[in-house]
């Protein structure tokens, strides 16, 4: 027996577009089905969302269908070492975590409000020895994991999470790559933008987000150490998508 879930359970931030209601509808119907708040994992979650929101933390964390994606294509691929690049409040590192029980997550965040939040929600859901945050600007703290990498101190990235400051998606991308596995997976949020990719309209509210986003993939698409795809999504979040590439 699964219970409905309303909107305001997990209520999602600004989207620019409004999302339309049937795509929040058909979200809160597939959820209440496949993430009902009888799941393992839905009261760490939600504490997690709650305790982020009271401590003023914007509403911008993945969306719940999208953090259990990210949580299933790591099962998927068997996982052990994934590096998310901004970490908010800990909602994705969390989801992926408390999926799947032998992955360890590295997540860096440059707010350092917002690390101290996310360890907090980390320690909640009992998971401080599993998901470890770096403080700074991904810039400056990958570089140093990626060191680590290379000396031995940290196995090579199955996966990464690209969901930071967009004008840097590329940078983060062509960085991370040097610490993946072949076959690793990548994938970086927010690369369609309302669909504004293709004309290369800047958005008023974002500045640098299309650029961003189009940097990436054309830098993708012409660097023969990954290939990859964009997928378009709606929902909750709007109308946005993903870029999912494969280290080869
Ligand atoms: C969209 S939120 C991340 C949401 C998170 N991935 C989740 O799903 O729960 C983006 C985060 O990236 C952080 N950020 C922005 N610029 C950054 C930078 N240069 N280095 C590291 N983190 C950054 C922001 O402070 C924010 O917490």
């Amino acid at each position: 027996m699964t219970e409905p879930q309303q909107a305001s359970d997990f209520s999602k931030g600004v989207c620019v577009p409004d999302p339309n209601p049937e795509w929040v509808a058909t979200d809160l119907y597939t959820l209440s089905h496949l993430d009902p708040s009888t799941a393992h994992n839905s009261a760490i979650l939600k504490g997690t969302l709650d305790n982020s929101a009271a401590q003023g933390l914007p509403d911008i964390y993945s969306s719940r269908a999208f953090a259990k994606f990210l949580a299933l294509q790591a099962k998927a691929i068997d996982a052990k070492h994934f590096l998310e690049v901004g970490t908010l409040g800990g909602f994705a590192s969390i989801w992926l975590t408390s999926e799947n029980p032998r992955l360890k997550v590295i997540t860096l965040e440059y707010s350092p409000h917002h690390a101290k939040v996310a360890r907090e929600n980390i320690a909640n859901a009992g998971l401080s020895d599993r998901i470890t945050v770096h403080v700074g600007p991904a810039l400056e703290t990958l570089p140093t994991v990626l060191s680590d990498i290379d000396a031995g101190k940290l196995p090579r990235f199955d996966m990464v999470y690209v969901d930071a400051d967009k004008e840097n998606n590329w940078s983060y991308v062509d960085a991370a790559i040097n610490g993946c596995r072949k076959g690793a997976v990548i994938v970086v949020d927010n690369v369609v933008q309302g669909g504004q990719i293709a004309s290369g309209k800047e958005r008023s509210d974002k500045p640098g987000y299309v650029s961003g986003a189009r940097k990436v993939i054309e830098k993708v698409g012409k660097d023969e150490r990954v290939t990859g795809t964009v997928i378009q999504t709606v929902g909750e979040g709007s109308y946005d998508g993903f870029l999912f590439a494969i280290v080869q």
